[in-house]
This record gives structure tokens, C-alpha cells and sequence, in this order.
């Protein structure tokens, strides 16, 4: 999409609806993520507003964060708890808040986000800087067979239909780039709102080896955040790297 900034996606107005439909799966995810972490700080790269970090922080974990949009965070300060956490504002890939943890984690497509092989790597690469020796760097994704068909190139899939105000999903697959682009579509009385984002479309395998590159390698890899088997019928993965 020429003239897309990565750092515009996530801006005030995606921001301050961001929570309104949770997603459904933070109690899972943080059960989850509490018992790798067994006591030990954690840090979230691309924490958004704090939809996993503040559950995680009141189940007792500390929790730190690395956040590109300045929007995400301002939300995540007016969110109870949000100003309490520590959060540098900068990119996943290169940030880095100086301390270790015994986990990282990285969810909801997230590490889709960014949209070239070099910085996927480097996010890798980053988290493995911030782990303590037995830490580990939990990477939680949609499968992207499941998230477009094959043979799908192009979409428009009706992601809210109501009364007032509908909105389109219209995207486009370049299997050559790996690169999806979407333009998500508001259309209410109020006018023509347009969000768009890109992602870089990765299968469980590419991340082993970028794992790898980074020093780490894969422990164990579930279906969802209830550690259901991973198998030909999944659709999404919770990997777990260490070293
Ligand atoms: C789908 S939201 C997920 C937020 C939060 N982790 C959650 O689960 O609700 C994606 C977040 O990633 C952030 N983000 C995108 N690219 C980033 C980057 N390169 N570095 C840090 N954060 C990034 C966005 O600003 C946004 O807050």
C-alpha cells in the first residue's frame, strides 16, 4: 500500500474503541502466560492498551511493555493500573527497556506487523536480548492458511453489519512479499471512516528457524492459550521459545 506508516495504524480513533469488543481469550492468555513466568517479570512487546499486561499484572506478575503507537499507550495509562507499568514507547524490533525477564511475549498476530523478513528477525533477535537465561519468548499467531484461503487473492469480508454504521474488511494477498493489505471500512451516517493496515503473513515454521537465527529454539507449540494439542486441524498457534 504506497505511503502506509506501520506507526499510523493504531491511531487515536482505533485507540479509544480498541476495548470494546474484547477479544475473548485474556483469561486463558494470562493463566497461561502467569505460569511460564512463575514469579518472574514478563514484558510485552506491542502492549496496545493493556488488554493482556493489566489482567497479568493484577494476577502478580510485573509486567513491562514496548509499544509503537503513542495513541495504544495514552489509552493504557487512563485504563486502572495502566500508568502503574513500565512501558517504552519505540518499535518491538529495536527497543529495548534494559532489563530481563523470564518471559517475553508477543500476541494477537502482532509479530504480522512487521512487514519485512529483516525486522521480523530482529523482533526475535530483541526478545532473546531481554530474557533472562531460562526465559522464555511466547509468540502467539493465527495460522495463515486458516486467516485467507489459498486461492484468495483479494476480499471483502463484512466484519460488522448494523443499523447504523457497517464496516468492510477489503484486502489484498501477495503471496510473492508474503504481504497482506487491508482497509478496514467504516460507513455509518457520520461519513467514511478508512483504517488500513498491512501485515506480513508468517507460518509457525518460518518462526522456528528466525528462532533460531536468534539463538533460541522452539519448547513446546499449542493450539490456543489452553494448551490444546497442536495438529492439521489448527488454525492458530501459542509457540514457546527458549534456549
Ligand atoms: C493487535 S494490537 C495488539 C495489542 C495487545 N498486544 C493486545 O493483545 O491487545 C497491535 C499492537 O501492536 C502495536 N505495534 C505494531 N507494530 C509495532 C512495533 N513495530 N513495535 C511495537 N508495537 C507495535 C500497535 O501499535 C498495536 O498497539
Amino acid at each position: 500500500m504506497l505511503g502506509f506508516d506501520p506507526a499510523t495504524s493504531f491511531g487515536a480513533a482505533v485507540a479509544q474503541r480498541y476495548d470494546d469488543q474484547p477479544r475473548g481469550d485474556e483469561t486463558d492468555a494470562v493463566a497461561f502466560l502467569a505460569g511460564l513466568a512463575r514469579g518472574r517479570p514478563a514484558l510485552e512487546f506491542a502492549i496496545g492498551t493493556g488488554r493482556i499486561a493489566l489482567p497479568l499484572h493484577a494476577a502478580g506478575i510485573t509486567v513491562d511493555g514496548i509499544e509503537l503507537s503513542p495513541d495504544m499507550l495514552a489509552r493504557l495509562r487512563q485504563k486502572p493500573g495502566g500508568a502503574a507499568l513500565s512501558v517504552v514507547c519505540g518499535d518491538m524490533s529495536r527497543a529495548t527497556t534494559g532489563h530481563r525477564y523470564g518471559v517475553v511475549y508477543l500476541v494477537f498476530n502482532t509479530i504480522f506487523n512487521l512487514l519485512s523478513v529483516d525486522d521480523q528477525i530482529r523482533c526475535f533477535e530483541n526478545a532473546a536480548r531481554h530474557l533472562d537465561a531460562d526465559g522464555c519468548f511466547v509468540v502467539e499467531t493465527a495460522l495463515p492458511h486458516a486467516w485467507i484461503a489459498p486461492s484468495a487473492a483479494d476480499y471483502v469480508h463484512a466484519e460488522h453489519v448494523g443499523l447504523d454504521a457497517i464496516t468492510l474488511d477489503v484486502a489484498r494477498y501477495d503471496p510473492v512479499t508474503q504481504l497482506l493489505v487491508e482497509n478496514h471500512v467504516r460507513i455509518s451516517a457520520a461519513g467514511i471512516q478508512l483504517t488500513p493496515i498491512v501485515c506480513r503473513l508468517i507460518t509457525p515454521g518460518e518462526m522456528d528457524l528466525m528462532a533460531r537465527i536468534a539463538g533460541l529454539r522452539l519448547l513446546a507449540r499449542y493450539a490456543d492459550w489452553r494448551s490444546q494439542p497442536f495438529d492439521a486441524r489448527s488454525t492458530a498457534h501459542v509457540s514457546v521459545y527458549g534456549r
